[in-house]
């Protein structure tokens, strides 16, 4: 099957070369000519473990193109993707369309035959239905079925969460595009993974209530660390022990500072705004927001306080500030808010992270400095903030830190080390969920 990707960011990469891995025939496609460039001489803009491997195989058994030109890609394909961007927009929260209604316009002036034309970006409920207005808008003798397919990959996990997903959502009401959407999965569906088919504004609204639910799972387990904190408790053996509860499960049950990430800020408020406006508010999705973000003010907050009164000049030692692990992506990841207030503060900021510091140099402010490894980064400061779980930080030679530090200071908001590691060796340690000095 002939497949047109439009958008070929974290989503639209991923997903357009497992489909060529499948067998079909994919062009992925951007307007951003040096992103296209760079991924036609073979390199990889993101950062996706098994991805670059992935590309190269596809492309060198001639199934997967990367190209600027939509017009030629949409006309030669049976399925068109809208994989762009959906960020917030400024102001009231909704979710910008601009980027997804200009590739809807553009797709109808270059669909050619029955196309298929299938909205993988996260988009709020009734997007389809005003795709399908531009579209007649634009080309009015256009044979073109509009499919919404969310995609629920992880980043850093997203190729395995791809080929073995845990459902595949396809919201049509169309028998033709419902055959094509088949035949496109079907190397999947044989592996048995299960494909919905509902409506088109019930699949749109599955994507954010998935989203939803899961910000609230960690908001939760993060409340239950602030009570363990203050009523004495451990909000690990808390998780494990709710999360053994097949109803409740143990997935997203892991305190932290705060979610953060390219998905779950934005699509929260997008859907609060939704159901704002048509009066059915989501009130528990409404207080999520609220906890989340004055708990990622908190975190800066619990630094210094575990510095006790900072010395003048102090510096703090951040590991890890991408929003999770086995991504570059450094979009509303909690990093920032604790870099921010750190420096609010007046503390000098010392970061490290194994992929993401390309990308945190672009949004976090210039006078973060940058070090080579996480004990270069330790080196003098007064305190050891873990803000992201790298696998790379979770055997760090802690006597060796011990030396580098100029205080022993360690905040943990990861949970990654047993207390009594840093405790025995003489740390000031400093967790989530857990009473201090335990
Ligand atoms: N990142 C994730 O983990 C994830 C997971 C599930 C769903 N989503 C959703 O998928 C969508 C894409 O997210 P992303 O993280 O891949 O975004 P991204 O910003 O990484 O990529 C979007 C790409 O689209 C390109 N683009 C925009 N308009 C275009 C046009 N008219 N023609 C061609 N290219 C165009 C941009 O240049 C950019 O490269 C969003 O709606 C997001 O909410 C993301």
């Amino acid at each position: 099957m002939r497949v047109a990707m439009i958008g070929t960011g974290y989503v639209g990469l991923v997903s357009g070369t497992c489909f060529s891995d499948f067998g079909h025939e994919v062009v992925c496609v951007d307007k951003d000519a040096s992103k296209i460039e760079r991924l036609s001489r073979g390199e990889i803009p993101i950062f996706e473990p098994g991805l670059d491997d992935l590309v190269r195989r596809n492309v060198a058994a001639g199934r997967l193109r990367f190209a600027t030109d939509l017009t030629q890609a949409v006309r030669q394909a049976e399925v068109v993707f809208i994989a762009v961007g959906t960020p917030s927009r400024r102001g009231d929260g909704h979710a910008d369309l601009s980027y997804v209604h200009a590739a809807a316009r553009e797709i109808a002036r270059a669909a050619n035959g029955f196309t298929v034309v299938v909205t993988k970006s996260t988009v709020p409920v009734g997007t389809g239905t005003d795709i399908e207005h531009i579209i007649r808008e634009e080309a009015p003798e256009a044979d073109i079925a509009v499919v919404s397919n969310p995609e629920f990959l992880r980043e850093g996990a997203a190729i395995e969460d791809f080929k073995r997903p845990d459902r595949i959502v396809i919201g049509t009401e169309d028998p033709r595009a419902r055959e094509v959407m088949t035949a496109l999965y079907r190397p999947l569906s044989l592996n048995a993974a299960p494909l919905l088919f509902t409506e088109r504004n019930t699949a749109e609204l599955i994507k954010y209530a998935s989203n939803a639910f899961l910000a609230m799972k960690i908001t939760f387990i993060n409340e239950m660390a602030d009570l363990c904190e203050k009523v004495g408790g451990n909000v690990q053996e808390v998780a494990r022990g709710i999360g053994l509860d097949r109803r409740i499960g143990p997935k997203f049950l892991h305190a932290g500072p705060g979610y953060g990430g390219s998905c779950f800020p934005k699509d929260t408020l997008a859907l609060m705004r939704t159901a704002q406006e048509a009066g059915a508010p989501l009130r528990l999705i409404e207080t999520v927001t609220t906890v989340n973000e004055s708990r990622k003010a908190a975190m800066g907050r619990r630094v210094i306080e575990a510095m006790g009164t900072p010395p003048r000049g102090a510096t703090v030692a951040v590991l890890g500030l991408t929003f999770k692990p086995n991504t570059d992506d450094m979009r509303d990841s909690p990093a920032i808010n604790i870099v921010q207030s750190l420096l609010d503060r007046g503390v000098q900021v010392r970061a490290y992270d194994p992929v993401g510091m390309d990308e945190a140099r672009k949004v976090l402010p210039a006078e973060v400095e940058y070090a080579a490894s996480a004990y270069a980064c330790a080196e003098g400061a007064d305190c050891l903030v873990i803000v992201t779980e790298w696998d790379a930080f979770r055997a760090l030679d802690l006597d060796r830190l011990k030396t580098l530090l100029r205080r022993p200071i360690v905040v943990d908001l990861r949970n990654i080390y047993p207390p009594a590691d840093l405790i025995g060796r003489g740390f000031k340690y400093v967790g989530v969920g857990r009473p201090n000095g335990e």
